[in-house]
């Protein structure tokens, strides 16, 4: 049995959590699901966006699945002091198209430091952000990156980054970089500028296996990844550190769209389809992601961000129908 904590927050976030917990009830695990609340919601009930209670259930638990949380000026966000909370450091994105065999690759977010500090210093009308970067942070996650490209059986990691205008901070990362790149000869290891790496990302993807950056850059390059596939609603992504995770949708609360029934739920699927590689449940993950391929592939059932009609719940029912 496992005990996982789920999150759906605000949102979207809710909306996608239902058919995605649905999906996890088939399969041949047990799961004891423990909701707990998170997100701007829950900051006008308790006077908090993140209760303490929250907190000790995603660390007492095997894993945290989250749907996505409003921000609000008033408080810290609520996604970043959890994975501080959980030392979450490793940030795993994948971006896969399943329709253009050039977009597939994964980035690996540096997921505890760098300008997500929660470090920032009001002087009235001039305010400062302190952007920390260490050693010890880059070398964890460039090693990561490498474990992972391994483990995958992919060529070449590259590495983002903005080392000309920031040399001390970036030159940290780049330096972390090569040098556990020499631990893994096998690997090619490249980088670049990260500006220029946002246009790569567009004139040829198919250059790129694992990507590893810091934190701002990752969190904006993933949204990138969500434009290459035409929707952010596809994306999911992983929490991680060798005892525990969150799993969550690269997506946030779609205000926009929220309580009109036509979220795309297939980024949070994914995600509990991470989570179950994560807990070792590997050959139910797999099924859960080909069934989405076919499910896109196919075409016939699509939320209005696929350019479909259909709504949050068709999706869940087509997938749980071809499973
Ligand atoms: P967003 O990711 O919520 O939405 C961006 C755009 O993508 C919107 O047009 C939205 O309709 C669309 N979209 C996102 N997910 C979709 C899905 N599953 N299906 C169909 N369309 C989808 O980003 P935005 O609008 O910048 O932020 C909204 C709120 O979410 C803010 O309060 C932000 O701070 C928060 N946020 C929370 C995150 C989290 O909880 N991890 C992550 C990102 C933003
Ligand atoms: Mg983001």
């Amino acid at each position: 049995m496992y005990k996982i904590t789920t999150i759906p927050g605000d949102g979207i976030g809710q909306e996608v959590m239902n058919p995605t917990l649905e999906i996890l009830e088939t399969i041949n695990a047990q799961f004891d699901f423990i909701p707990q609340e998170a997100g701007a919601e829950c900051y006008k009930k308790y006077g908090t966006n993140l209760p303490e209670k929250t907190i000790q259930s995603c660390k007492e638990s095997d894993s945290t699945l989250f749907g996505a949380v409003t921000s609000i000026p008033e408080q810290k966000s609520a996604i970043v002091t959890l994975r501080k909370e959980l030392d979450l450091y490793i940030n795993q994105r994948p971006i896969k198209s399943y329709t253009n065999p050039d977009i597939d690759f994964t980035i690996i977010r540096e997921n505890s430091e760098g300008l997500y500090s929660h470090i920032e210093e009001d002087y009235g009308d001039e305010a400062i952000a302190i952007r920390k970067i260490t050693y010890k942070g880059s070398e964890r996650i460039c090693k990561y990156a490498f474990e992972y490209a391994t483990k995958t059986k992919q060529e070449k990691v590259t590495a983002a980054h903005k080392a000309n205008v920031l040399p001390l901070t970036d030159g940290v990362f780049k330096r972390s970089f090569y040098k556990e790149a020499e631990k893994y000869p096998h690997i090619k290891a490249n980088d670049f500028y990260i500006d220029a790496m946002a246009m790569y990302l567009i004139t040829n993807p198919a250059q790129f296996d694992v990507i590893v950056t810091t934190n701002l850059f990752g969190d904006i390059l993933s949204d990138q990844g969500g434009g290459l596939l035409g929707s952010l609603g596809l994306i999911p992504s992983a929490n991680i550190s060798k005892d525990n995770g969150l799993f969550e949708p690269v997506h946030g609360s779609a205000p926009d769209i929220a309580g009109q029934n036509k979220a795309n739920p297939i980024a949070m699927i994914l995600s509990g389809c991470l989570m179950l590689e994560f807990l070792g449940i590997q050959k139910e993950a797999e099924k859960i992601q080909q069934t989405i391929e076919t499910v896109i592939k196919e075409g016939k059932i699509k939320t209005p961000d696929m350019g479909g009609n259909n709504n949050t719940q068709e999706i869940c029912d087509e997938i749980l129908r071809k499973l």
